[in-house]
């Protein structure tokens, strides 16, 4: 397949937000215990009870936002169970997942004590759907009250004196499911409700994320914004890429088809479409944008791995995921007017996970790679870019098989992302630069790719998948042409020169 793709240099379309390159973790199988949380009596090394190893690997990828503490979980948290002596805190039954019991060790100070080790933003998750308005309320005065006030005096008897700053806040998570089962009606009123105790002390300035729709639920968004706009900061949606169906087999994470593949990379491009329409609905209410798209559960689900705990979502992650990540990420890239954070599902040991663990050993996914090779788009400008594929499509290639996107970060340097998603065949990508104040260019490259469709990094053998330097390219002034392995994920670096 040959593309050509046209790039105005000089023309730029807005920043992308660098939480697009965010992260979900829950109360979930062994993403938060395990994953995160070890215990600080564990032999495994960590802060706190946090673990070095995985901490250090998310600095790497420079993590800027971490959901928590659900997804559905967030609706049956209540947090005064997450705070106090460890030894002491209630013990509850994780309903939604697994069954199993929740020691609440894992709560508020260790979350905040998290995002303190990544050096990222926390985005808390409120509980409506089993909660009560005070309760949330007080959360948010716990968290971020400076001064005398029945919440600050029992964090500072919890051994914090000083208040945390906490921006993102969401109130609710899939209310129309998980999180109560409610009609976009009565969602839309319980939000206008919850949210006005969701209070802004000091300088802390919240930024109140409502619970959008499930996928392609345009209802659901439109009677939400029809309601409740003026109160919100911005809103979520919620899409998984599954190549079979929900209930009845989703598909397994290896050892797949080269259908399956052709299915997962279709699903995969179906966001640009469910992100294009949700806009428009919210460009009726909002048409100067000022309401941000969360894209806060995303990634592939598949089948769990065979012999583990059906609730606990564990699957392994290949070259495919990586794909997924790459035409996710260039696709919520372009959306960069309305698209301000998403967050991938989930950090570690769950579903689409950048890290792996098992005891004290840890991989990084393909997954992962692709984090780190992209991480030079978080705050940069997006780039105008046209991909024009020469000659005529296959049919057998419904989705397009080049995802393609371009940031000039602050230096002036350009970064260009592209994957080719063909199972078979090599991509010829002519890239035309053009409105450079430079007669030429110098290029340096990234790739992650693979011969064989499934695969993937494990505890034996960690190293399977991996980015190398791309050297496939011919620089002819201000004309790349490259040559884009198949199943691979590329980022090229250009100095104008
Ligand atoms: O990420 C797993 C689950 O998927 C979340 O708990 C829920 O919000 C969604 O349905």
């Amino acid at each position: 397949m040959k593309h050509y793709v046209v790039i105005n240099a000089d023309m730029t379309k807005g920043t992308i937000n660098r939480n697009v390159y965010g992260h979900f973790s829950e109360h979930l199988g062994r993403c938060v215990y395990e994953g995160l949380w070890v215990g600080e009596d564990s032999p495994i090394p960590n802060t706190s009870g946090i673990r070095n190893d995985v901490v250090e690997a998310l600095k790497e990828i420079r993590v800027p936002v971490l959901r928590w503490p659900g997804g559905c979980f967030a609706d049956e948290y209540h947090w005064k169970d997450g705070i106090g002596p460890r030894g002491q805190r209630k013990r509850m039954v994780n309903t939604h997942w697994g069954g199993m019991v929740e020691n609440n060790h894992f709560g508020t100070h260790e979350f905040m004590l998290l995002c303190e080790l990544l050096g990222c933003e926390p985005y808390i998750s409120g509980n409506v759907g089993s909660g009560t308005v005070q309760e949330m309320s007080e959360w948010v005065e716990y968290l971020t009250f400076d001064g005398e006030s029945p919440m600050a005096e029992l964090r500072k008897a919890n051994g914090r004196a000083e208040p945390w700053k906490v921006k993102y806040f969401g109130v609710g998570n899939e209310n129309w499911g998980c999180g109560g089962n409610m009609r976009p009606q009565y969602y839309a009123d319980q939000y206008r409700q919850y949210q006005t105790f969701v209070r802004n002390y000091g300088d802390n300035k919240i930024y109140k994320i409502a619970c959008g729709p499930n996928i392609d639920d345009y209802d659901w968004m439109e009677r939400v914004m029809k309601d409740t706009h003026p109160f919100m900061d911005a809103i979520s949606i919620h899409y998984y890429t599954i190549p079979g169906e929900f209930w009845k087999g989703k598909g397994a994470a290896t050892g797949f088809s080269e259908d399956e593949w052709a299915t997962t990379i279709r699903k995969a491009w179906f966001i640009d479409e469910l992100i294009t329409k949700h806009a428009a609905i919210m460009d009726r209410y909002d048409p100067s944008k000022r309401i941000g798209m969360i894209v806060d559960e995303w990634g592939t689900w598949f089948d769990v791995e065979v012999g583990t705990n059906p609730g606990f979502l564990y699957q392994q992650n290949t070259i495919r995921d990586a794909l997924v990540a790459g035409i996710s990420l260039n696709i919520f890239n372009e959306h960069c007017d309305r698209v301000v954070m998403a967050n991938i599902a989930q950090m570690v040991n769950v579903l689409q996970s950048v890290i792996l663990t098992e005891g004290e050993k840890m991989i990084l996914t393909p997954t992962y790679h692709v984090f780190n090779m992209y991480k030079v788009h978080q705050d940069a400008l997006l780039v105008d870019t046209h991909a024009l594929p020469v000659g005529i499509q296959n049919e057998d290639r419904p989705h397009p098989s080049l995802s393609v996107s371009t940031s000039k970060d602050a230096q002036g340097l350009l970064h260009i992302s592209l994957c080719n998603a063909d199972l078979l065949s090599e991509n010829e990508v002519t890239l035309d630069l053009r409105g450079l104040a430079a007669p030429g260019v110098l290029v340096t490259g990234t790739v992650m790719n693979s011969e064989i469709r499934d695969a993937h990094n494990t505890f034996e053998a960690p190293g399977v998948v991996m980015p190398s330097e791309f050297k496939a390219f011919a620089v002819e002034g201000t004309i790349i042409r490259v040559t884009l392995p198949r199943m691979s994920v590329t980022v090229l670096e250009v100095a104008p020169a």
